[in-house]
């Protein structure tokens, strides 16, 4: 199935979350962060692809990794294969919860994204 299936005309995601594929654990974007913030404090988030190593080869490689809050775009990191590995932290600064989204993109396999609920507290 992974062969076949065009994965440029949508955003994938594991088919079974509980349960992914070798294949869907090497294009999962992970975020690694608190579940809960506190309002205006700085908080270290961590992005990487994914939760097993994905290929980092000129053929096959994951072109960038990009975090959005709700509709906010907040960060756009590209790679280049071979020498960078597609992990990336950063400290954010956030006044408002709401929905993280990180999207990334393989080369070939297309759009991968996790989402995860943020609360912010005061
Ligand atoms: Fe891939």
């Amino acid at each position: 199935m992974e062969q076949r299936k065009n994965w440029f005309v949508s955003i994938n995601r594991p088919e079974d979350p509980a349960h992914p594929t070798p294949f869907e654990q090497e294009h999962t974007p992970v975020l690694e962060m608190p579940e809960e913030v506190k309002y205006g404090e700085s908080v270290s988030v961590t992005m990487r692809v994914g939760q097993q190593p994905h290929p980092y080869q000129n053929e096959h490689h994951i072109q960038f990794i990009e975090l959005f809050q709700n509709d906010l775009y907040l960060v756009h990191i590209p790679f280049i294969p071979v020498v960078t590995r597609p992990e990336v932290t950063m400290t954010l600064v956030f006044k408002e919860g709401g929905m993280l989204r990180v999207v990334s993109r393989c080369n070939l396999h297309g759009l991968w994204e996790t989402t995860r609920l943020l609360k912010v507290v005061q």
